[in-house]
Formats: C-alpha cells, sequence, structure tokens
C-alpha cells in the first residue's frame, strides 16, 4: 500500500532562490512571508525561461458553427494524441447566497447537442449542495499534449433516473455497489466504516445482477451558453475563441489572450 510522507523542502529554484535573496536584503534579513514558491519554469531545462507554448495555432476558420461539434472535433484530437484521460475536467460551481466557489475534478461522460454530462452524488456533496441554490456550473479541460484549454459555462439539468441508469449500467460491479455505499463527502471516522457500508450494500443486491441507479446518484447536464476554446502560443500570446449562445444561433469572438 502507498504511503505518503512529507518529504524536505525542496530545493529553491534559480528564481526562488534570488527572490529569497532580495527578500533577506531589503528587510534586513530573512522574514516569515518568505515565498515558498516563486516563478517555477514548468519543467524547462532553461533555469530563467517559462516553458513556451508552440504546438499549434487556431484561427476562426478552424471553427466549426457549432461548439459541440469543434469540441468533439477536439476531443477524437485529444485521444489520437494519446491525452491521458482527455475527459478529465474541473468542475467549478458556488452557492448562494454566500457566492462561496468549489472546484473538484471529475470525468466528462456524455455529449450530445444538449451539452456535457458528468456524474455524481447529488444528496450528499459539495457540489449537490451548490448546485441546489445554484443550478449553474463551469468546466474546464486542459490537454496538455496539445496545449488546450476548453471552458464551459451554463446552466445545470439532472438527468433522469432512466437515463442515468443506462450509464449506471456500464459501470463494473464494485462502483456500482459503492455508489450506493458512499455518501459522498460526508466524514467518515475510518475507512472499516465505509468497508462495512460496501459489505452491506454487497448483502443487499446479492444474487441481483441488476442494481437500480440510487436516487441521489446520477448525471448532471452542463447545457452551454459560453464555451471558449483556447490553443496555447508562444510569450503567452494565446490563440482563444469564445462561442456565445445568441438566442439558437453561436456568436464566435476572438479574445485577446
Ligand atoms: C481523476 C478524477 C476523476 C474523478 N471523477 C469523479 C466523477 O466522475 N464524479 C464524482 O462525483 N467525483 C469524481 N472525482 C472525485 C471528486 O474530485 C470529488 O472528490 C468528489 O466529487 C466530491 O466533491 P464535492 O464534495 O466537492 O462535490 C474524481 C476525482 C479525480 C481525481
Amino acid at each position: 500500500m502507498m504511503k505518503v510522507r512529507a518529504t524536505d523542502a525542496a530545493k529553491p529554484t534559480a528564481a526562488e532562490a534570488k527572490e529569497q535573496q532580495a527578500q533577506s536584503s531589503s528587510s534586513g534579513g530573512p522574514i516569515s512571508t518568505l515565498k515558498k514558491i516563486f516563478a517555477p519554469t514548468g519543467g524547462s531545462t532553461d533555469p530563467g525561461r517559462a516553458i513556451q507554448y508552440g504546438k499549434g495555432t487556431l484561427d476562426v476558420t478552424d471553427l466549426d458553427p457549432s461548439p459541440t461539434e469543434q469540441f468533439h472535433k477536439w476531443f477524437q484530437e485529444a485521444i489520437d494524441a494519446k491525452v491521458y484521460q482527455p475527459e478529465t475536467v474541473t468542475l467549478s460551481t458556488a452557492s448562494l447566497p454566500d457566492g462561496k466557489v468549489s472546484a473538484r475534478i471529475v470525468f466528462m461522460k456524455e455529449l450530445d447537442d444538449r451539452g456535457f454530462v458528468v456524474y455524481s452524488n447529488w444528496e450528499t456533496s459539495n457540489k449537490s449542495r451548490d448546485i441546489e441554490s445554484n443550478p449553474q456550473a463551469a468546466l474546464t479541460f486542459w490537454w496538455h499534449e496539445l496545449e488546450r484549454q476548453v471552458r464551459v459555462e451554463g446552466h445545470v439539468e439532472r438527468l433522469s433516473a432512466a437515463e442515468s441508469q443506462v450509464y449506471y449500467n456500464t459501470r463494473i460491479r464494485g462502483s456500482r455497489i459503492g455508489a450506493w455505499a458512499s455518501p459522498q463527502s460526508q466524514v467518515l471516522n475510518s475507512r472499516e466504516a465505509l468497508e462495512q457500508k460496501v459489505k452491506d450494500v454487497e448483502k443487499r443486491f446479492e444474487g441481483q445482477e441488476e442494481i437500480p441507479v440510487p436516487p441521489f446518484w446520477g448525471g448532471l447536464r452542463i447545457l452551454p451558453e459560453m464555451v471558449e476554446f483556447w490553443q496555447g502560443r508562444q510569450s503567452r500570446l494565446h490563440d482563444r475563441f469564445r462561442y456565445t449562445k445568441v438566442g439558437e444561433e453561436w456568436k464566435i469572438d476572438r479574445l485577446s489572450p
């Protein structure tokens, strides 16, 4: 079993060392607010310079009039470029009236002309609390191998139990059981407590091939109102195109990086 251990403080990079020197000389000695990380270069072999993006370009003539078609095209290119799990996406939500924002990584599991679908717990998770008071969300994909980002913003709607059941049935039995057993994001007293819940659910569905999708679990569709396609370029002068929904049409604008 993997155990994670905190390591000793990492050796400062050249830029960090310079910054630390500047901070101590200007204050007359080391100060408690020394930056732990400063201007990391993203693994560049040139210690003074950040990695530059230059794998591609994006022009309005490359774009499909429909953002979901354009996304589909880029998703296929991500698969072809062997991007690791291109369906991995940050889902951001916010609760009202306090306006607190929360974000987490999920998997996008479906795309159609209506929008992007993710699956989760809609009773106990933080995202469910947010969506209840504010049915809007943002998705952020980052495909490092292609130096591409896609951002999606829009209203959300829950999928019906029948629709969710279709995807749920594709999951391995352990994951189907797990969805029933885990009141997601609630405090657990121990790992054993979780494993006991799993055993209880296994017993409940023993000998039963088909398991019904839990009523508190299922799909959430993000209906896009804004979709942005971002291609990294040199000197941070990236290509960005934003689709905005105007009635039933999509308006496309190039944005300043
Ligand atoms: C790569 C990856 C994929 C994940 N996929 C999902 C997912 O599809 N659905 C989900 O509910 N949680 C997924 N999680 C877990 C979430 O990040 C998060 O821990 C969980 O949804 C609870 O978040 P919340 O309480 O903020 O809603 C994934 C985490 C990682 C790192």
